[in-house]
């Protein structure tokens, strides 16, 4: 490409000028590629991702295919996969093992079937679908259906053999089932699974060994290394996809019936694999494989399209790399690099100062990505990362974009250390971290912005008070105004207040007003949600709800009787102990105060109408005093739910519940076999009904 003079870039450049910059550019893409060809072959331990060595390898292609001088046949992009470690003795690959050519588009898929249709002069008759596994390739050749080699793909033409290794995974058969050929040699790929690789992960850790950066990495780390028994201990498995060399085997037409047949001698085939009729239904296929990667637990990084023939496979045959009959669909990527611009933090509703990283935008995971989150200082510190850092960004399925590490080949000296502020960048106060905690949190309480506008958010939220509308916009537009400052704010906003702000007609007013209005009668238990209790979820929320009723009821009993609340089942110390410190901060008591000033009910009602039937058939004696109830409170729960109080125990009595001094009932009740429970099993009792006593 020459630029047409008048191209506000810069000058008009000559062919020659081209040429010697593509000179220049190829030598450091080859450099750069065979660098990082090394790390991920030769060292399992990659610095880039994936997707970001193809973008390497497709611009180095790319300047090839303009300047033919520029391809050498020692180019990285004539080459598939790395040469063999000395580690291992070579084998030499009776068939060479094919790569294949990426489809990055559904376009590509559909110009790929064009070319076949091209070629066959028709449209082959099916498709084998397949997932593309990320693991180790490696082939099996089987004698008269006994495993004799184990190779690594190397550089398709000469591997690693690591035979006695793939000898330790169990997926791979020592002998084959049934009538096995001759000799046989099947492909196929090793892989970790999501779960075995985060648990080897974590012995690593806890063992001071290095861990692995990827699932991939940790399965071919497994098996390039010199002892079968680290090879034993990972958890390996492998997915078989293909035939290599055979001598003697049944006939075989098309490849979906080669699966059939490697299943029937014992191979692990992916049950995944699907054989489809058309363009259309690889294309359903992809979308289907895409949306299940995140869940499936191992890892996968496109869809392999194989031509379901063999006649057609073998009309279509091999370019110099790749079969023309397959193609890999490459997922968009889920990881890439980009640069760390900046730490910044956050800070929470609960006053913890977070960490995040401002990135270079970046599209990731099918996502344009500017930030993501670091936790806290000591992931900042474990992670190594410097601002100003190339970083390997992640972003897969719905999940929050993180940062896997820092690519620290690529430091120029203008990096900096990060350490957390010791100042609240929103309010100035101090920012402190107690010693035993993770968390660092600035120390402005209520006087912090925000924290304020989080816990506006955190109110307002689902789950919580449920103000429908009430988002961080709208929050910080009221905040801005001055018209709130805290959550009991909103209960005193009017339409007259709102009028006039920028994009606010009378619908939105209206909507608002009718949002904050049914607000103002929300169960209690997400009014406890809302209040953001240190330890108060929406589980606990919803025990404290129904054994307490009203915000009141809880507040005295949190600070009056913190052991009765503490022995509330699913409640315990801690729990209480928090609810107790909430409610002794004077701040939180004018805030109750300002709620129900505000119309803010705080109270669910006194169960009306049939009563539930949960205890029918029931009956109950209490015995010595309770500590998390009243007598009247215990008797009431139990008639509430349809059961019934006895006063004396008999047979006919379910249980007895025993309180502390109990009375002549508890040794009656062991007379007769009738079972005594305490607080504990009564609240089962209370919440799952008759079948928590069998336990
Ligand atoms: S077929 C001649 N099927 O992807 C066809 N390969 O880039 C050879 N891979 O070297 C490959 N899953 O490591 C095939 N279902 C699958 C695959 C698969 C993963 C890997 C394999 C191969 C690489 C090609």
């Amino acid at each position: 490409m020459t630029r047409r003079s008048g191209d506000p870039k810069g000058p008009a450049n000559g062919p020659d000028a081209d040429l010697l910059a593509a000179t220049d550019r190829a030598a450091a893409l080859r450099a750069e590629i065979r660098h990082h060809a090394e790390r991920y072959h030769l060292l399992d331990e990659p610095e880039i991702s994936d997707a970001q060595y193809d973008a390497l390898v497709r611009e180095l292609r790319g300047l090839e295919d303009r300047f033919a001088g520029l391809r050498r046949d020692d180019s990285p992009t004539q080459q598939v996969g790395a040469t063999p470690s000395v580690l291992f003795a070579p084998v030499v690959h009776r068939d060479r093992m094919f790569s294949l050519d990426n489809a990055l588009s559904r376009e590509h898929l559909a110009a790929w079937q064009e070319r076949l249709v091209r070629e066959l002069g028709r449209t082959p008759a099916g498709y084998t679908c397949e997932l593309k596994i990320d693991g180790l390739a490696v082939s099996l050749t089987y004698e008269n259906g006994k495993l004799v080699l184990g190779a690594t793909r190397g550089d398709g033409t000469t591997g690693e053999d690591v035979t006695a290794n793939l000898r330790m995974i169990a997926a791979v058969p020592q002998r084959l089932h049934g009538d096995a050929p001759r000799l046989l040699e099947v492909r196929g790929e090793v892989y970790m699974p999501d779960a075995a690789f985060a648990a080897l992960n974590r012995r690593q850790t806890e063992h001071g060994g290095k861990s692995f950066a990827n699932p991939r990495n940790a399965a071919a780390g497994s098996v390039r290394q010199k002892d079968p028994a680290i090879t034993a201990s990972r958890e390996l498995s492998i997915w078989v996809y293909q035939v290599g060399s055979t001598q003697g085997g049944p006939k075989l037409a098309s490849h979906w019936q080669t699966l059939t047949w490697l299943e029937s001698l014992g191979f692990a085939c992916n049950p995944a694999s699907a054989k489809v009729q058309d363009l259309d239904g690889v294309l359903a296929y992809v979308t289907a494989a895409q949306a299940d990667r995140p869940t499936r637990g191992y890892q996968t990084d496109g869809v392999v399209v194989k031509a379901d023939e063999l006649a057609d496979q073998r009309e279509l045959g091999f370019t110099a790399k790749a079969p023309r009959w397959a193609i890999a669909f490459k997922f968009p990527p889920e990881e890439q690099i980009t640069r760390l611009r900046a730490i910044e933090i956050n800070v929470g509703r609960t006053g913890a100062a977070t960490p995040f990283a401002v990135l270079e935008p970046v599209f990731v995971g099918g996502a344009t990505v500017s930030m993501a989150t670091l936790h806290n200082a000591d992931e900042v510190a474990r992670k190594g990362i410097l601002v100003g850092d190339w970083v390997i960004v992640r972003r897969a399925g719905d999940v929050i974009p993180e940062i896997v590490g820092p690519v620290p080949s690529r430091r120029d000296g203008s990096q900096t250390a990060w350490s957390m502020p010791t100042a609240c960048p929103f309010c100035q106060s101090p920012i402190v971290r107690v010693a035993e905690e993770k968390v660092a949190r600035c120390t402005g309480g209520l006087a912090c912005p925000s924290r304020v506008r989080e816990y506006l958010a955190h109110f307002a939220s689902r789950g919580a008070m449920d103000v429908d509308g009430l988002g961080y916009k709208t929050i910080d537009t009221l905040l801005s105004r001055g018209l709130i400052r805290t959550p009991a704010d909103i209960f005193f906003l009017t339409p007259a207040s709102l009028r006039g702000l920028e994009g606010w007609g009378d619908v939105s007013i209206t909507n608002l007003m009718a949002a904050i209005e049914r607000a103002r009668t929300r169960p209690l238990a997400n009014v406890l949600v809302a209040l953001g209790i240190r330890h108060v979820g929406s589980t606990v929320a919803r025990v404290l709800a129904q054994r307490y009723r009203t915000l009141d009821a809880l507040l005295s009993a949190a600070t009056c009787a913190t052991e009765a609340l503490a022995a509330t089942h699913g409640v315990g110390e801690v729990i209480a102990g928090s609810i107790r410190k909430w409610a002794e901060d004077p701040d939180n008591l004018s805030l109750v105060a300002r709620l129900r000033e505000g119309g803010v009910k705080a109270e669910d009602p006194q169960p009306t109408g049939a009563p539930s039937d949960l205890l029918a058939g029931v009956t109950i004696v209490v015995t010595g005093t309770l500590v998390g109830y009243t007598r009247e409170q215990a008797e009431q729960a139990v008639l509430s739910r349809g059961g019934k109080i006895g006063s004396s125990v008999s047979k006919k009595t379910t249980a007895v519940l025993v309180g502390e001094s109990p009375g002549s009932k508890a040794q009656k009740a062991e007379q007769l076999g009738v079972p005594r429970i305490d607080e504990r099993v009564f609240e089962r009792l209370l919440a799952e009904g008759p079948d928590a006593l069998a336990g």
